[in-house]
């Protein structure tokens, strides 16, 4: 074997690697809103048996951290206030009135370009990776004509209320575990806020905010 076919191989071996782990990881930080520290304590420099082996392997590892380290950025909220504001996410949604009445529907507007990638919001589309939006506000949970909800999220009951909407933005696996809506949460209560005064215009009768 040459090394152009080497290559290949350990480029082949690589691609796989990282669909499996880089995809299985992605998942993993963003759904635990818990980004980072995952795939950087990967030994590399180890001496294995086999010096071609050894090669390979630390070729993947360092890949597989180089990927991890990307992905840990895209996870990482953007205004790093994730620690400030985890110990409120337990109990998310209990403010979230008083926080309404500040709210700026058009900033939410701007912030819901972090739910654009699975969500669309114009009446009558189609849901792509996830629910269409129109009309979520007290809309019952589950309840958007046609998509595959999961099992958790069916079983959860109740409507989508101003609480529970932030419950569930803050931390969508601490609301409904077993979500396959894979997002970390929003870290910003008065982010959240604008977002979810935002969704409240999504209707054919606005749901009015608390005054
Ligand atoms: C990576 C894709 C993804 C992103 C990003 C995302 N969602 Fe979701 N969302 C989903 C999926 C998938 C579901 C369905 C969850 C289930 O069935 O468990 C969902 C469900 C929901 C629901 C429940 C709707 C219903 O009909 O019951 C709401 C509300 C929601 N998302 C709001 C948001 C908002 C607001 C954002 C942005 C802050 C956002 N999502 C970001 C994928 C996503």
């Amino acid at each position: 074997m040459d090394n152009f076919e080497l290559t290949k191989i350990a480029g082949a071996v690589l691609a796989a690697l990282l669909l499996i782990f880089g995809g299985k990881t992605l998942i993993e930080m963003r759904s635990e809103g818990r980004p980072v520290v995952v795939g950087y304590a990967l030994p590399g420099g180890e001496p294995a048996a086999a010096p071609e082996t050894n090669d390979k392997a630390a070729a993947e590892t360092k890949d597989a951290a180089a990927v991890d380290g990307k992905m840990a950025e895209v996870a990482a909220p953007a205004d790093g206030k994730a620690d400030a504001a985890a110990a409120p996410a337990a109990d998310g949604g209990s403010d979230i009135v008083a926080l309404l009445v500040k709210a700026n529907a058009d900033n939410g507007k701007g912030a819901f370009s972090k739910c654009k990638s699975c969500h669309v919001v114009e009446k009558g589309k189609a849901s792509t990776v996830g629910p269409n939006l129109w009309g979520v506000v007290n809309r019952p949970k589950g309840a958007s004509e046609g998509f595959k909800y999961s099992e958790a999220l069916k079983a959860k009951g109740g409507e989508w209320t101003f609480e529970n909407l932030s419950a569930f933005l803050r931390n969508p696996k601490g609301y409904i575990a077993g979500t396959k809506m894979v997002f970390a949460g929003i870290k910003d209560p008065a982010e959240e806020a604008d977002l979810i005064a935002y969704l409240a215009t999504l209707a054919d009768t606005p749901v009015p905010l608390p005054k």
